[in-house]
């Protein structure tokens, strides 16, 4: 496995061709989930620094269970539906939020966050969880983000879960 990942892209898109194969090689071989998902977490916060918040909500039930994570303390268990993450995971579709206030049912865990984008992990039809993105600032995450960490949830997916 790789002890540490290194970006020099300046476009997102580029970072995100520097930041798929890293994460590969950070899984590689090594069975603990919770181990991979913190090590993903900070890969991708290295990658963005725009983010102030890079984090797994593993889905539980009818919840999502908060999992590894870089930021402040966040909210622990999110309803199936409700917020940005359990819209996510209940319509199993990538969610991209410009302005949090905008967004109805958004939950405030850090008030400071002001976008977010929110990526469901799927297997088989299944959500296995969900990777949320906050940022401090409006509208940090486009297409590109979507498309991005399309591939880093692609690589999760295929973990033992
Ligand atoms: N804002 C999210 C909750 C998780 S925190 O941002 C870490 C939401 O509305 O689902």
């Amino acid at each position: 496995m790789a002890d540490s990942v290194a970006f020099a892209g300046e476009s997102k898109a580029a970072r995100y061709a520097e930041l798929v194969p890293q994460i590969a090689s950070l899984v590689d071989g090594e069975p603990d989930l919770i181990a991979n998902l913190a090590n993903v977490a900070a890969a991708v916060r290295q990658c963005l620094p725009i983010a102030s918040w890079v984090g797994w909500y593993v889905r539980r039930g009818d919840e999502l269970v908060l999992g590894p994570f870089q930021g402040n303390v966040a909210c622990v268990r999110i309803k199936l539906g409700r917020g940005v993450c359990g819209t996510a995971a209940a319509e199993r579709r990538t969610v991209i939020v410009d302005d949090v206030e905008q967004f109805p049912g958004h939950i405030a865990c850090d008030a400071g966050s002001r976008s977010e984008i929110v990526v469901p992990v799927v297997r088989g039809g299944e959500v296995l969880a969900v990777l949320d993105v906050d940022s401090y600032e409006l509208a940090a995450f486009d297409g590109d983000d979507a498309a991005g960490l399309a591939r880093v949830v692609e690589v999760v997916s295929a973990l033992a879960w």
